[in-house]
């Protein structure tokens, strides 16, 4: 049976977690699907881990459609949730036509990044029957506005500020959240106070639902990983071993444990 957000909602009303990896092709699609994890994110670190880009900020529309539909040959019942990519939310029209191009490409649900002021986005995008997960906290393709890959929501200002958004995107009629580097004890909090689910990375085990970038988790991203990050290939073995064991450890909260929180 093929998970949808009606799905997701029910695990956070029954205090049950949920999993989110991400993939780019089918292939790795299919194994997470096939492996248990609810919900497939074609993310735009394919930039960083498939093109070998340094930042999310040069991914295309055109490429995020591309893999999107590659990886909705593959699935096999996750719900699918596509990113839009730099600059695709910096008007309604902009956002309503990257959407568009996800949606009829796959994807169940767009992913948004940004903060209160997407609501009249996700406003008219729902309207138009597209479920959207508001990305929230440490936005990627805004790093060089943010000055590097940094928690966010650490001073009281910016954490009530966060707090005030989660409400005001829920509000506009938000799907889901995703809070990325965001102090545990914040996210713990924005988790409880909304009635929509809430994904974490690098946020909280009180969230409702984790994900990891896959090449992460599988421990094949070069260089020194984030402190979110565990490697779930190291015990199990092998690449369907791991998706099992990491879809295991987020519902019977074992991940993420303190060592991976703010
Ligand atoms: O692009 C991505 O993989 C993401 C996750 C890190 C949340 O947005
Ligand atoms: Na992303």
């Amino acid at each position: 049976m093929s998970v949808t957000i009606r799905t997701l909602q029910k695990r956070k009303q029954d205090g049950e977690k949920f999993s989110v990896l991400t993939a780019y092709d089918a292939c790795f699609a299919q194994l997470v699907s096939e492996a248990g994890v609810d919900a497939i994110l074609v993310g735009d670190s394919l930039g960083n881990v498939i093109q070998g880009q340094t930042s999310t900020v040069p991914v295309t529309l055109e490429q995020m459609a591309y893999h999107t539909e590659c990886v909705a040959r593959g699935n096999r019942g996750s719900l699918m949730i596509a990113d839009v990519p730099f600059m695709g939310a910096a008007t309604v029209e902009r956002a309503l036509e990257a959407s568009t191009a996800l949606m009829q490409a796959g994807a169940n649900m767009v992913k948004l990044e940004g903060s209160a002021w997407l609501a009249d986005s996700i406003d008219i995008l729902n309207r138009n029957g597209i479920p959207v997960c508001a990305h929230m906290g440490l936005t990627p393709q805004a790093v060089n506005a943010l000055g590097g890959y940094r928690v966010q929501g650490k001073d009281d200002a910016s954490a009530l500020e966060m707090l005030e958004a989660a409400r005001t995107l829920e509000q506009a009629g938000a799907a889901m959240l995703l809070l990325e580097c965001v102090p545990r004890e914040l996210s713990a909090r924005i988790t409880a106070e909304v009635a929509i689910p809430v994904i974490g990375i690098g946020a909280a085990p009180e969230c409702d639902g984790q994900v990891l970038v896959m090449h992460d988790m599988l421990g094949i991203s070069p260089g020194k990983p984030a402190r979110f990050v565990k490697n779930f290939m190291a015990e199990a073995g092998d690449i369907r071993g791991a998706f099992a064991a990491y879809d295991k450890a987020v519902k019977d909260v074992s991940f993420p444990a303190d060592e991976h929180c703010f």
